[in-house]
């Protein structure tokens, strides 16, 4: 932890950025802050983090269904969601050169002081007390004031019809509650996800990849019975122990507690939180982020939002501190109930002869601040300038390269065949430009685990040797065996040593 804290972070934006994972985007104009793009390497990182989200949490037992809504919405929904009223930040702009900030963030960076969640006329009253000036010039800060975080646009020819680019995947699949129930008739607890793009017209964005203006989640919500005890696969995850940072130890400075799921319900708003926790520590610790770098906060009642009962976010620390990653939240009936008082329609569900309106439980993932914490946590270096991402195999974006040795002889033919022969199995690429070194440094870059190369005996008996990223160590693998020592390493059922014979 100490190491990531040390991190050059520079070097990890930069590889980003000339290896084509993240790019800012518009960049040849200048680009606006708080936008982002995904280069052709971070767009196949990112469908594998989602796709091993799918498996991991969308199962068939927990009967998450998915859908895809629209990314714009009608000021009726954002309004009886709360976000119209509710979905705000204070701001301050400096009377010298008129730049705008977050006040809350502008005074916890310049007094230490923690103030999100309080009310405008209080944060004017610090920053003139504290004597906080504006971060550019030094100038006087004028008064905070509030401002919505929705970014609105207008729909059709005729000025006035305002809608709004979602603040959330979840409001889609809320509209939609009716819709859902009827067409799939499913019996509660059951819940829907969704994968997409929201938008927040940040004061300040920054942290790269943190506070965005345009950003994507993986949302679930799941419905359930008020009266529901708690999932029924709870049980399977007894073993995991949540580390949990409580309302008190928040206050005292103090450190998170370990808790076993099963002491985690008495502090949870609800039991069905417990089970996504436990699996969310699972899934960040199999994208390689340890243990100790991740815990769950039990939010204040001034950082709760407006919807929620109670949310435990689960908090990774970064190189500057720690930072929410998925939002944990009980929304109990909140939207639907809204929803249904605002629409008219009836949103309540049979559960035998009574109707019931559903309470949910939200697990909100941040696709680019997950992407961010994997990069800072697969980042290695020698200390010689040697640098690679330790990405789980699942996750980088090529499982394997092949490289012909040199460029002649017959070999890049050679190469290329074997590499034709293992792409429909398995994540491919192949690279015959520059020197055989260069090709280990550009493919470590990326994060690729596992280089293999064509030689001159290759020809003569059919075998390759296979470079392992993490230790640059080899083995000589026959090619004929490449598709089953592939898959078992990709599985992580054969140790490295036993891909073939070791090579000094
Ligand atoms: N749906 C919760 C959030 O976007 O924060």
């Amino acid at each position: 932890l100490e190491k990531v804290a040390a991190i050059q972070f520079d070097r990890v934006i930069d590889i980003a950025k000339r290896r084509g994972i993240i790019f800012q985007s518009s960049e040849i104009y200048g680009g606006i802050s708080g936008f982002f793009d995904f280069g052709p390497i971070g767009c196949l990182m990112k469908r594998k983090i989602v796709d091993s989200w799918r498996e991991f949490f969308l199962t068939p037992e927990d009967r998450i269904y998915e859908m895809e809504t629209c990314t714009i919405m009608p000021e009726q929904v954002l309004r009886a969601s709360g976000h119209l009223k509710d979905f705000i930040d204070p701001a301050t702009q400096c009377k010298g050169c008129n730049s705008i900030f977050r006040a809350d963030n502008l005074i916890e960076e310049s007094t230490g002081q923690f103030v999100e969640g309080m009310d405008p006329v209080e944060l004017t009253r610090i920053i003139s007390e504290k004597g906080v000036k504006c971060p550019k010039c030094g100038g006087e800060l004028g008064p905070t004031r509030i401002f919505n975080l929705m970014l609105a646009t207008n729909v059709g020819p005729v000025e006035g019809s305002i809608a709004y680019l979602r603040p959330e995947t979840a409001q889609g699949i809320f509209v939609n509650f009716k819709n859902i129930c009827g067409s799939t008739r499913a019996k509660l607890p059951f819940g829907v996800a969704q994968v997409g793009t929201s938008y927040r017209n940040e004061i300040s964005p920054r942290q790269w990849l943190i506070r965005l203006r345009e950003f994507r989640q993986m949302e679930i919500e799941m419905f359930i019975n008020p009266k529901a005890e708690e999932p029924p696969q709870l049980r399977q995850f007894s073993h995991v122990k949540l580390p949990i940072l409580t309302r008190e130890a928040q206050a005292g400075g103090g450190q998170p507690i370990e808790l076993s799921v099963e002491e985690s319900l008495k502090v949870l708003p609800n039991k069905f939180l417990a089970y996504f926790m436990a699996k969310e520590l699972l899934w960040y610790q199999q994208l390689g982020i340890p243990k100790g770098a991740i815990r769950f906060r039990h939010m204040n009642p001034n950082e709760t939002p407006h919807y929620s009962k109670g949310n435990f976010d689960m908090e990774i620390r970064f190189d500057f501190g720690w930072k929410e990653i998925v939002g944990n939240a009980y929304r109990t009936d909140f939207d639907l109930k809204t929803h249904m008082a605002n629409s008219g329609k009836d949103l309540t569900c049979l559960e035998g002869e009574e109707k019931v309106l559903p309470h949910v439980v939200e697990p909100s993932f941040g696709i680019d601040r997950t992407f961010y914490a994997l990069l800072l946590y697969s980042y290695r270096d020698d200390g010689r300038g040697w640098e690679w991402f330790a990405f789980p195999p699942r996750i980088a974006p090529y499982l394997c390269a092949v490289f012909p040795l040199v460029s002649k002889d017959g070999l890049p033919e050679r190469a290329e065949g074997i590499y034709k022969g293992l792409r429909s199995d398995f994540d491919a690429t192949f690279d015959s430009s520059g020197s055989i070194g260069r090709r280990y440094a550009r493919s470590d870059e990326i994060g690729i685990p596992y280089c293999i190369t064509c030689d001159y005996q290759t020809l003569e008996d059919s075998t390759v040797t296979i470079r392992n990223r993490d230790d640059s160590s080899q083995v000589r693998t026959s090619v004929g065996d490449l598709p089953e020592v592939l898959g078992g390493l990709m599985r992580g059922d054969i140790s490295f040593s036993a891909a073939g014979k070791p090579m000094k």
